[in-house]
């Protein structure tokens, strides 16, 4: 199938976006697994997280094929993203830039890339991938919670900035998606812009009202 290499390029990034996100799933489950080793349900789940992931890799790499295009994902593995804190205070902030905003800004954005996709199986993959992400979302607030469980009001206090700052990252993070060429829409890929409003939208929905509810928005700028 003939699609602009702009097109196979986005699904490459796509591919490769899923197999690093394996490989953190991981890095994040072993440091749960350390710093909370009372919960071990949660570090299981985000076992199963990593297994979703490769899938996805797997699911985008037959759109690479398909568009004519070398599935192969490779490239350095990231390690876990910045984090301002040390011990539990990075791993909440792991979770909530990974999983909180992250999962929840993906699946909004892989939701509206479905709904306006037309290449065949597209939207009903895209689909399929968003429920996923959506679950994983859900998950980081059971870690966070979990994280959080018997750390001192004081201490919550301090964590919220950097939790409220990783929201924040995840936004800006959204811009990292490119142009999406002339039959993007077609094949399920977003324009940067639209990806960074969807990604808004998705925060105030979904994250900011959550971590306002565990007392823990506290955005640069806001009074203490
Ligand atoms: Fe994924
Ligand atoms: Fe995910």
């Amino acid at each position: 199938m003939t699609a602009h290499p702009t097109v196979r390029a986005r699904w490459q990034a796509r591919t490769r976006a899923e197999q690093a996100s394996a490989h953190t799933m991981e890095l994040l489950a072993a440091r749960f697994e350390a710093l909370v080793p009372e919960r071990a349900g949660v570090a299981t789940a985000l076992r199963r997280t990593a297994a979703d992931e490769r899938r996805h890799q797997g699911l985008c790499a037959e759109v690479v094929t398909r568009l004519g295009g070398d599935a192969e994902a490779g490239g350095p593995l990231p390690g876990l993203p910045p984090a301002e804190g040390e011990a539990r205070g990075a791993l909440m902030e792991h979770v909530v830039f990974l999983l909180c905003a992250g999962e929840a800004i993906a699946a909004a954005m892989l939701r509206v890339a479905a709904g306006a996709a037309t290449a065949p199986g597209v939207t009903e993959l895209l689909r399929g991938i968003a429920a996923d992400e959506a679950r994983h979302a859900a998950l980081g607030w059971v870690a966070l919670d979990a994280a959080l469980d018997g750390l001192s009001a004081e201490a919550r206090r301090e964590a919220a900035p950097r939790l409220s700052r990783q929201v924040l990252r995840a936004v800006v993070a959204a811009r990292a998606v490119g142009a999406a060429g002339p039959d993007g829409a077609a094949w399920g890929l977003l324009e940067g812009a639209r990806a960074v409003e969807v990604a808004k939208q998705a925060v105030e929905a979904a994250v900011i009202p959550e971590l306002v509810a565990r007392g823990l928005w506290a955005p640069p700028g806001a009074a203490p």
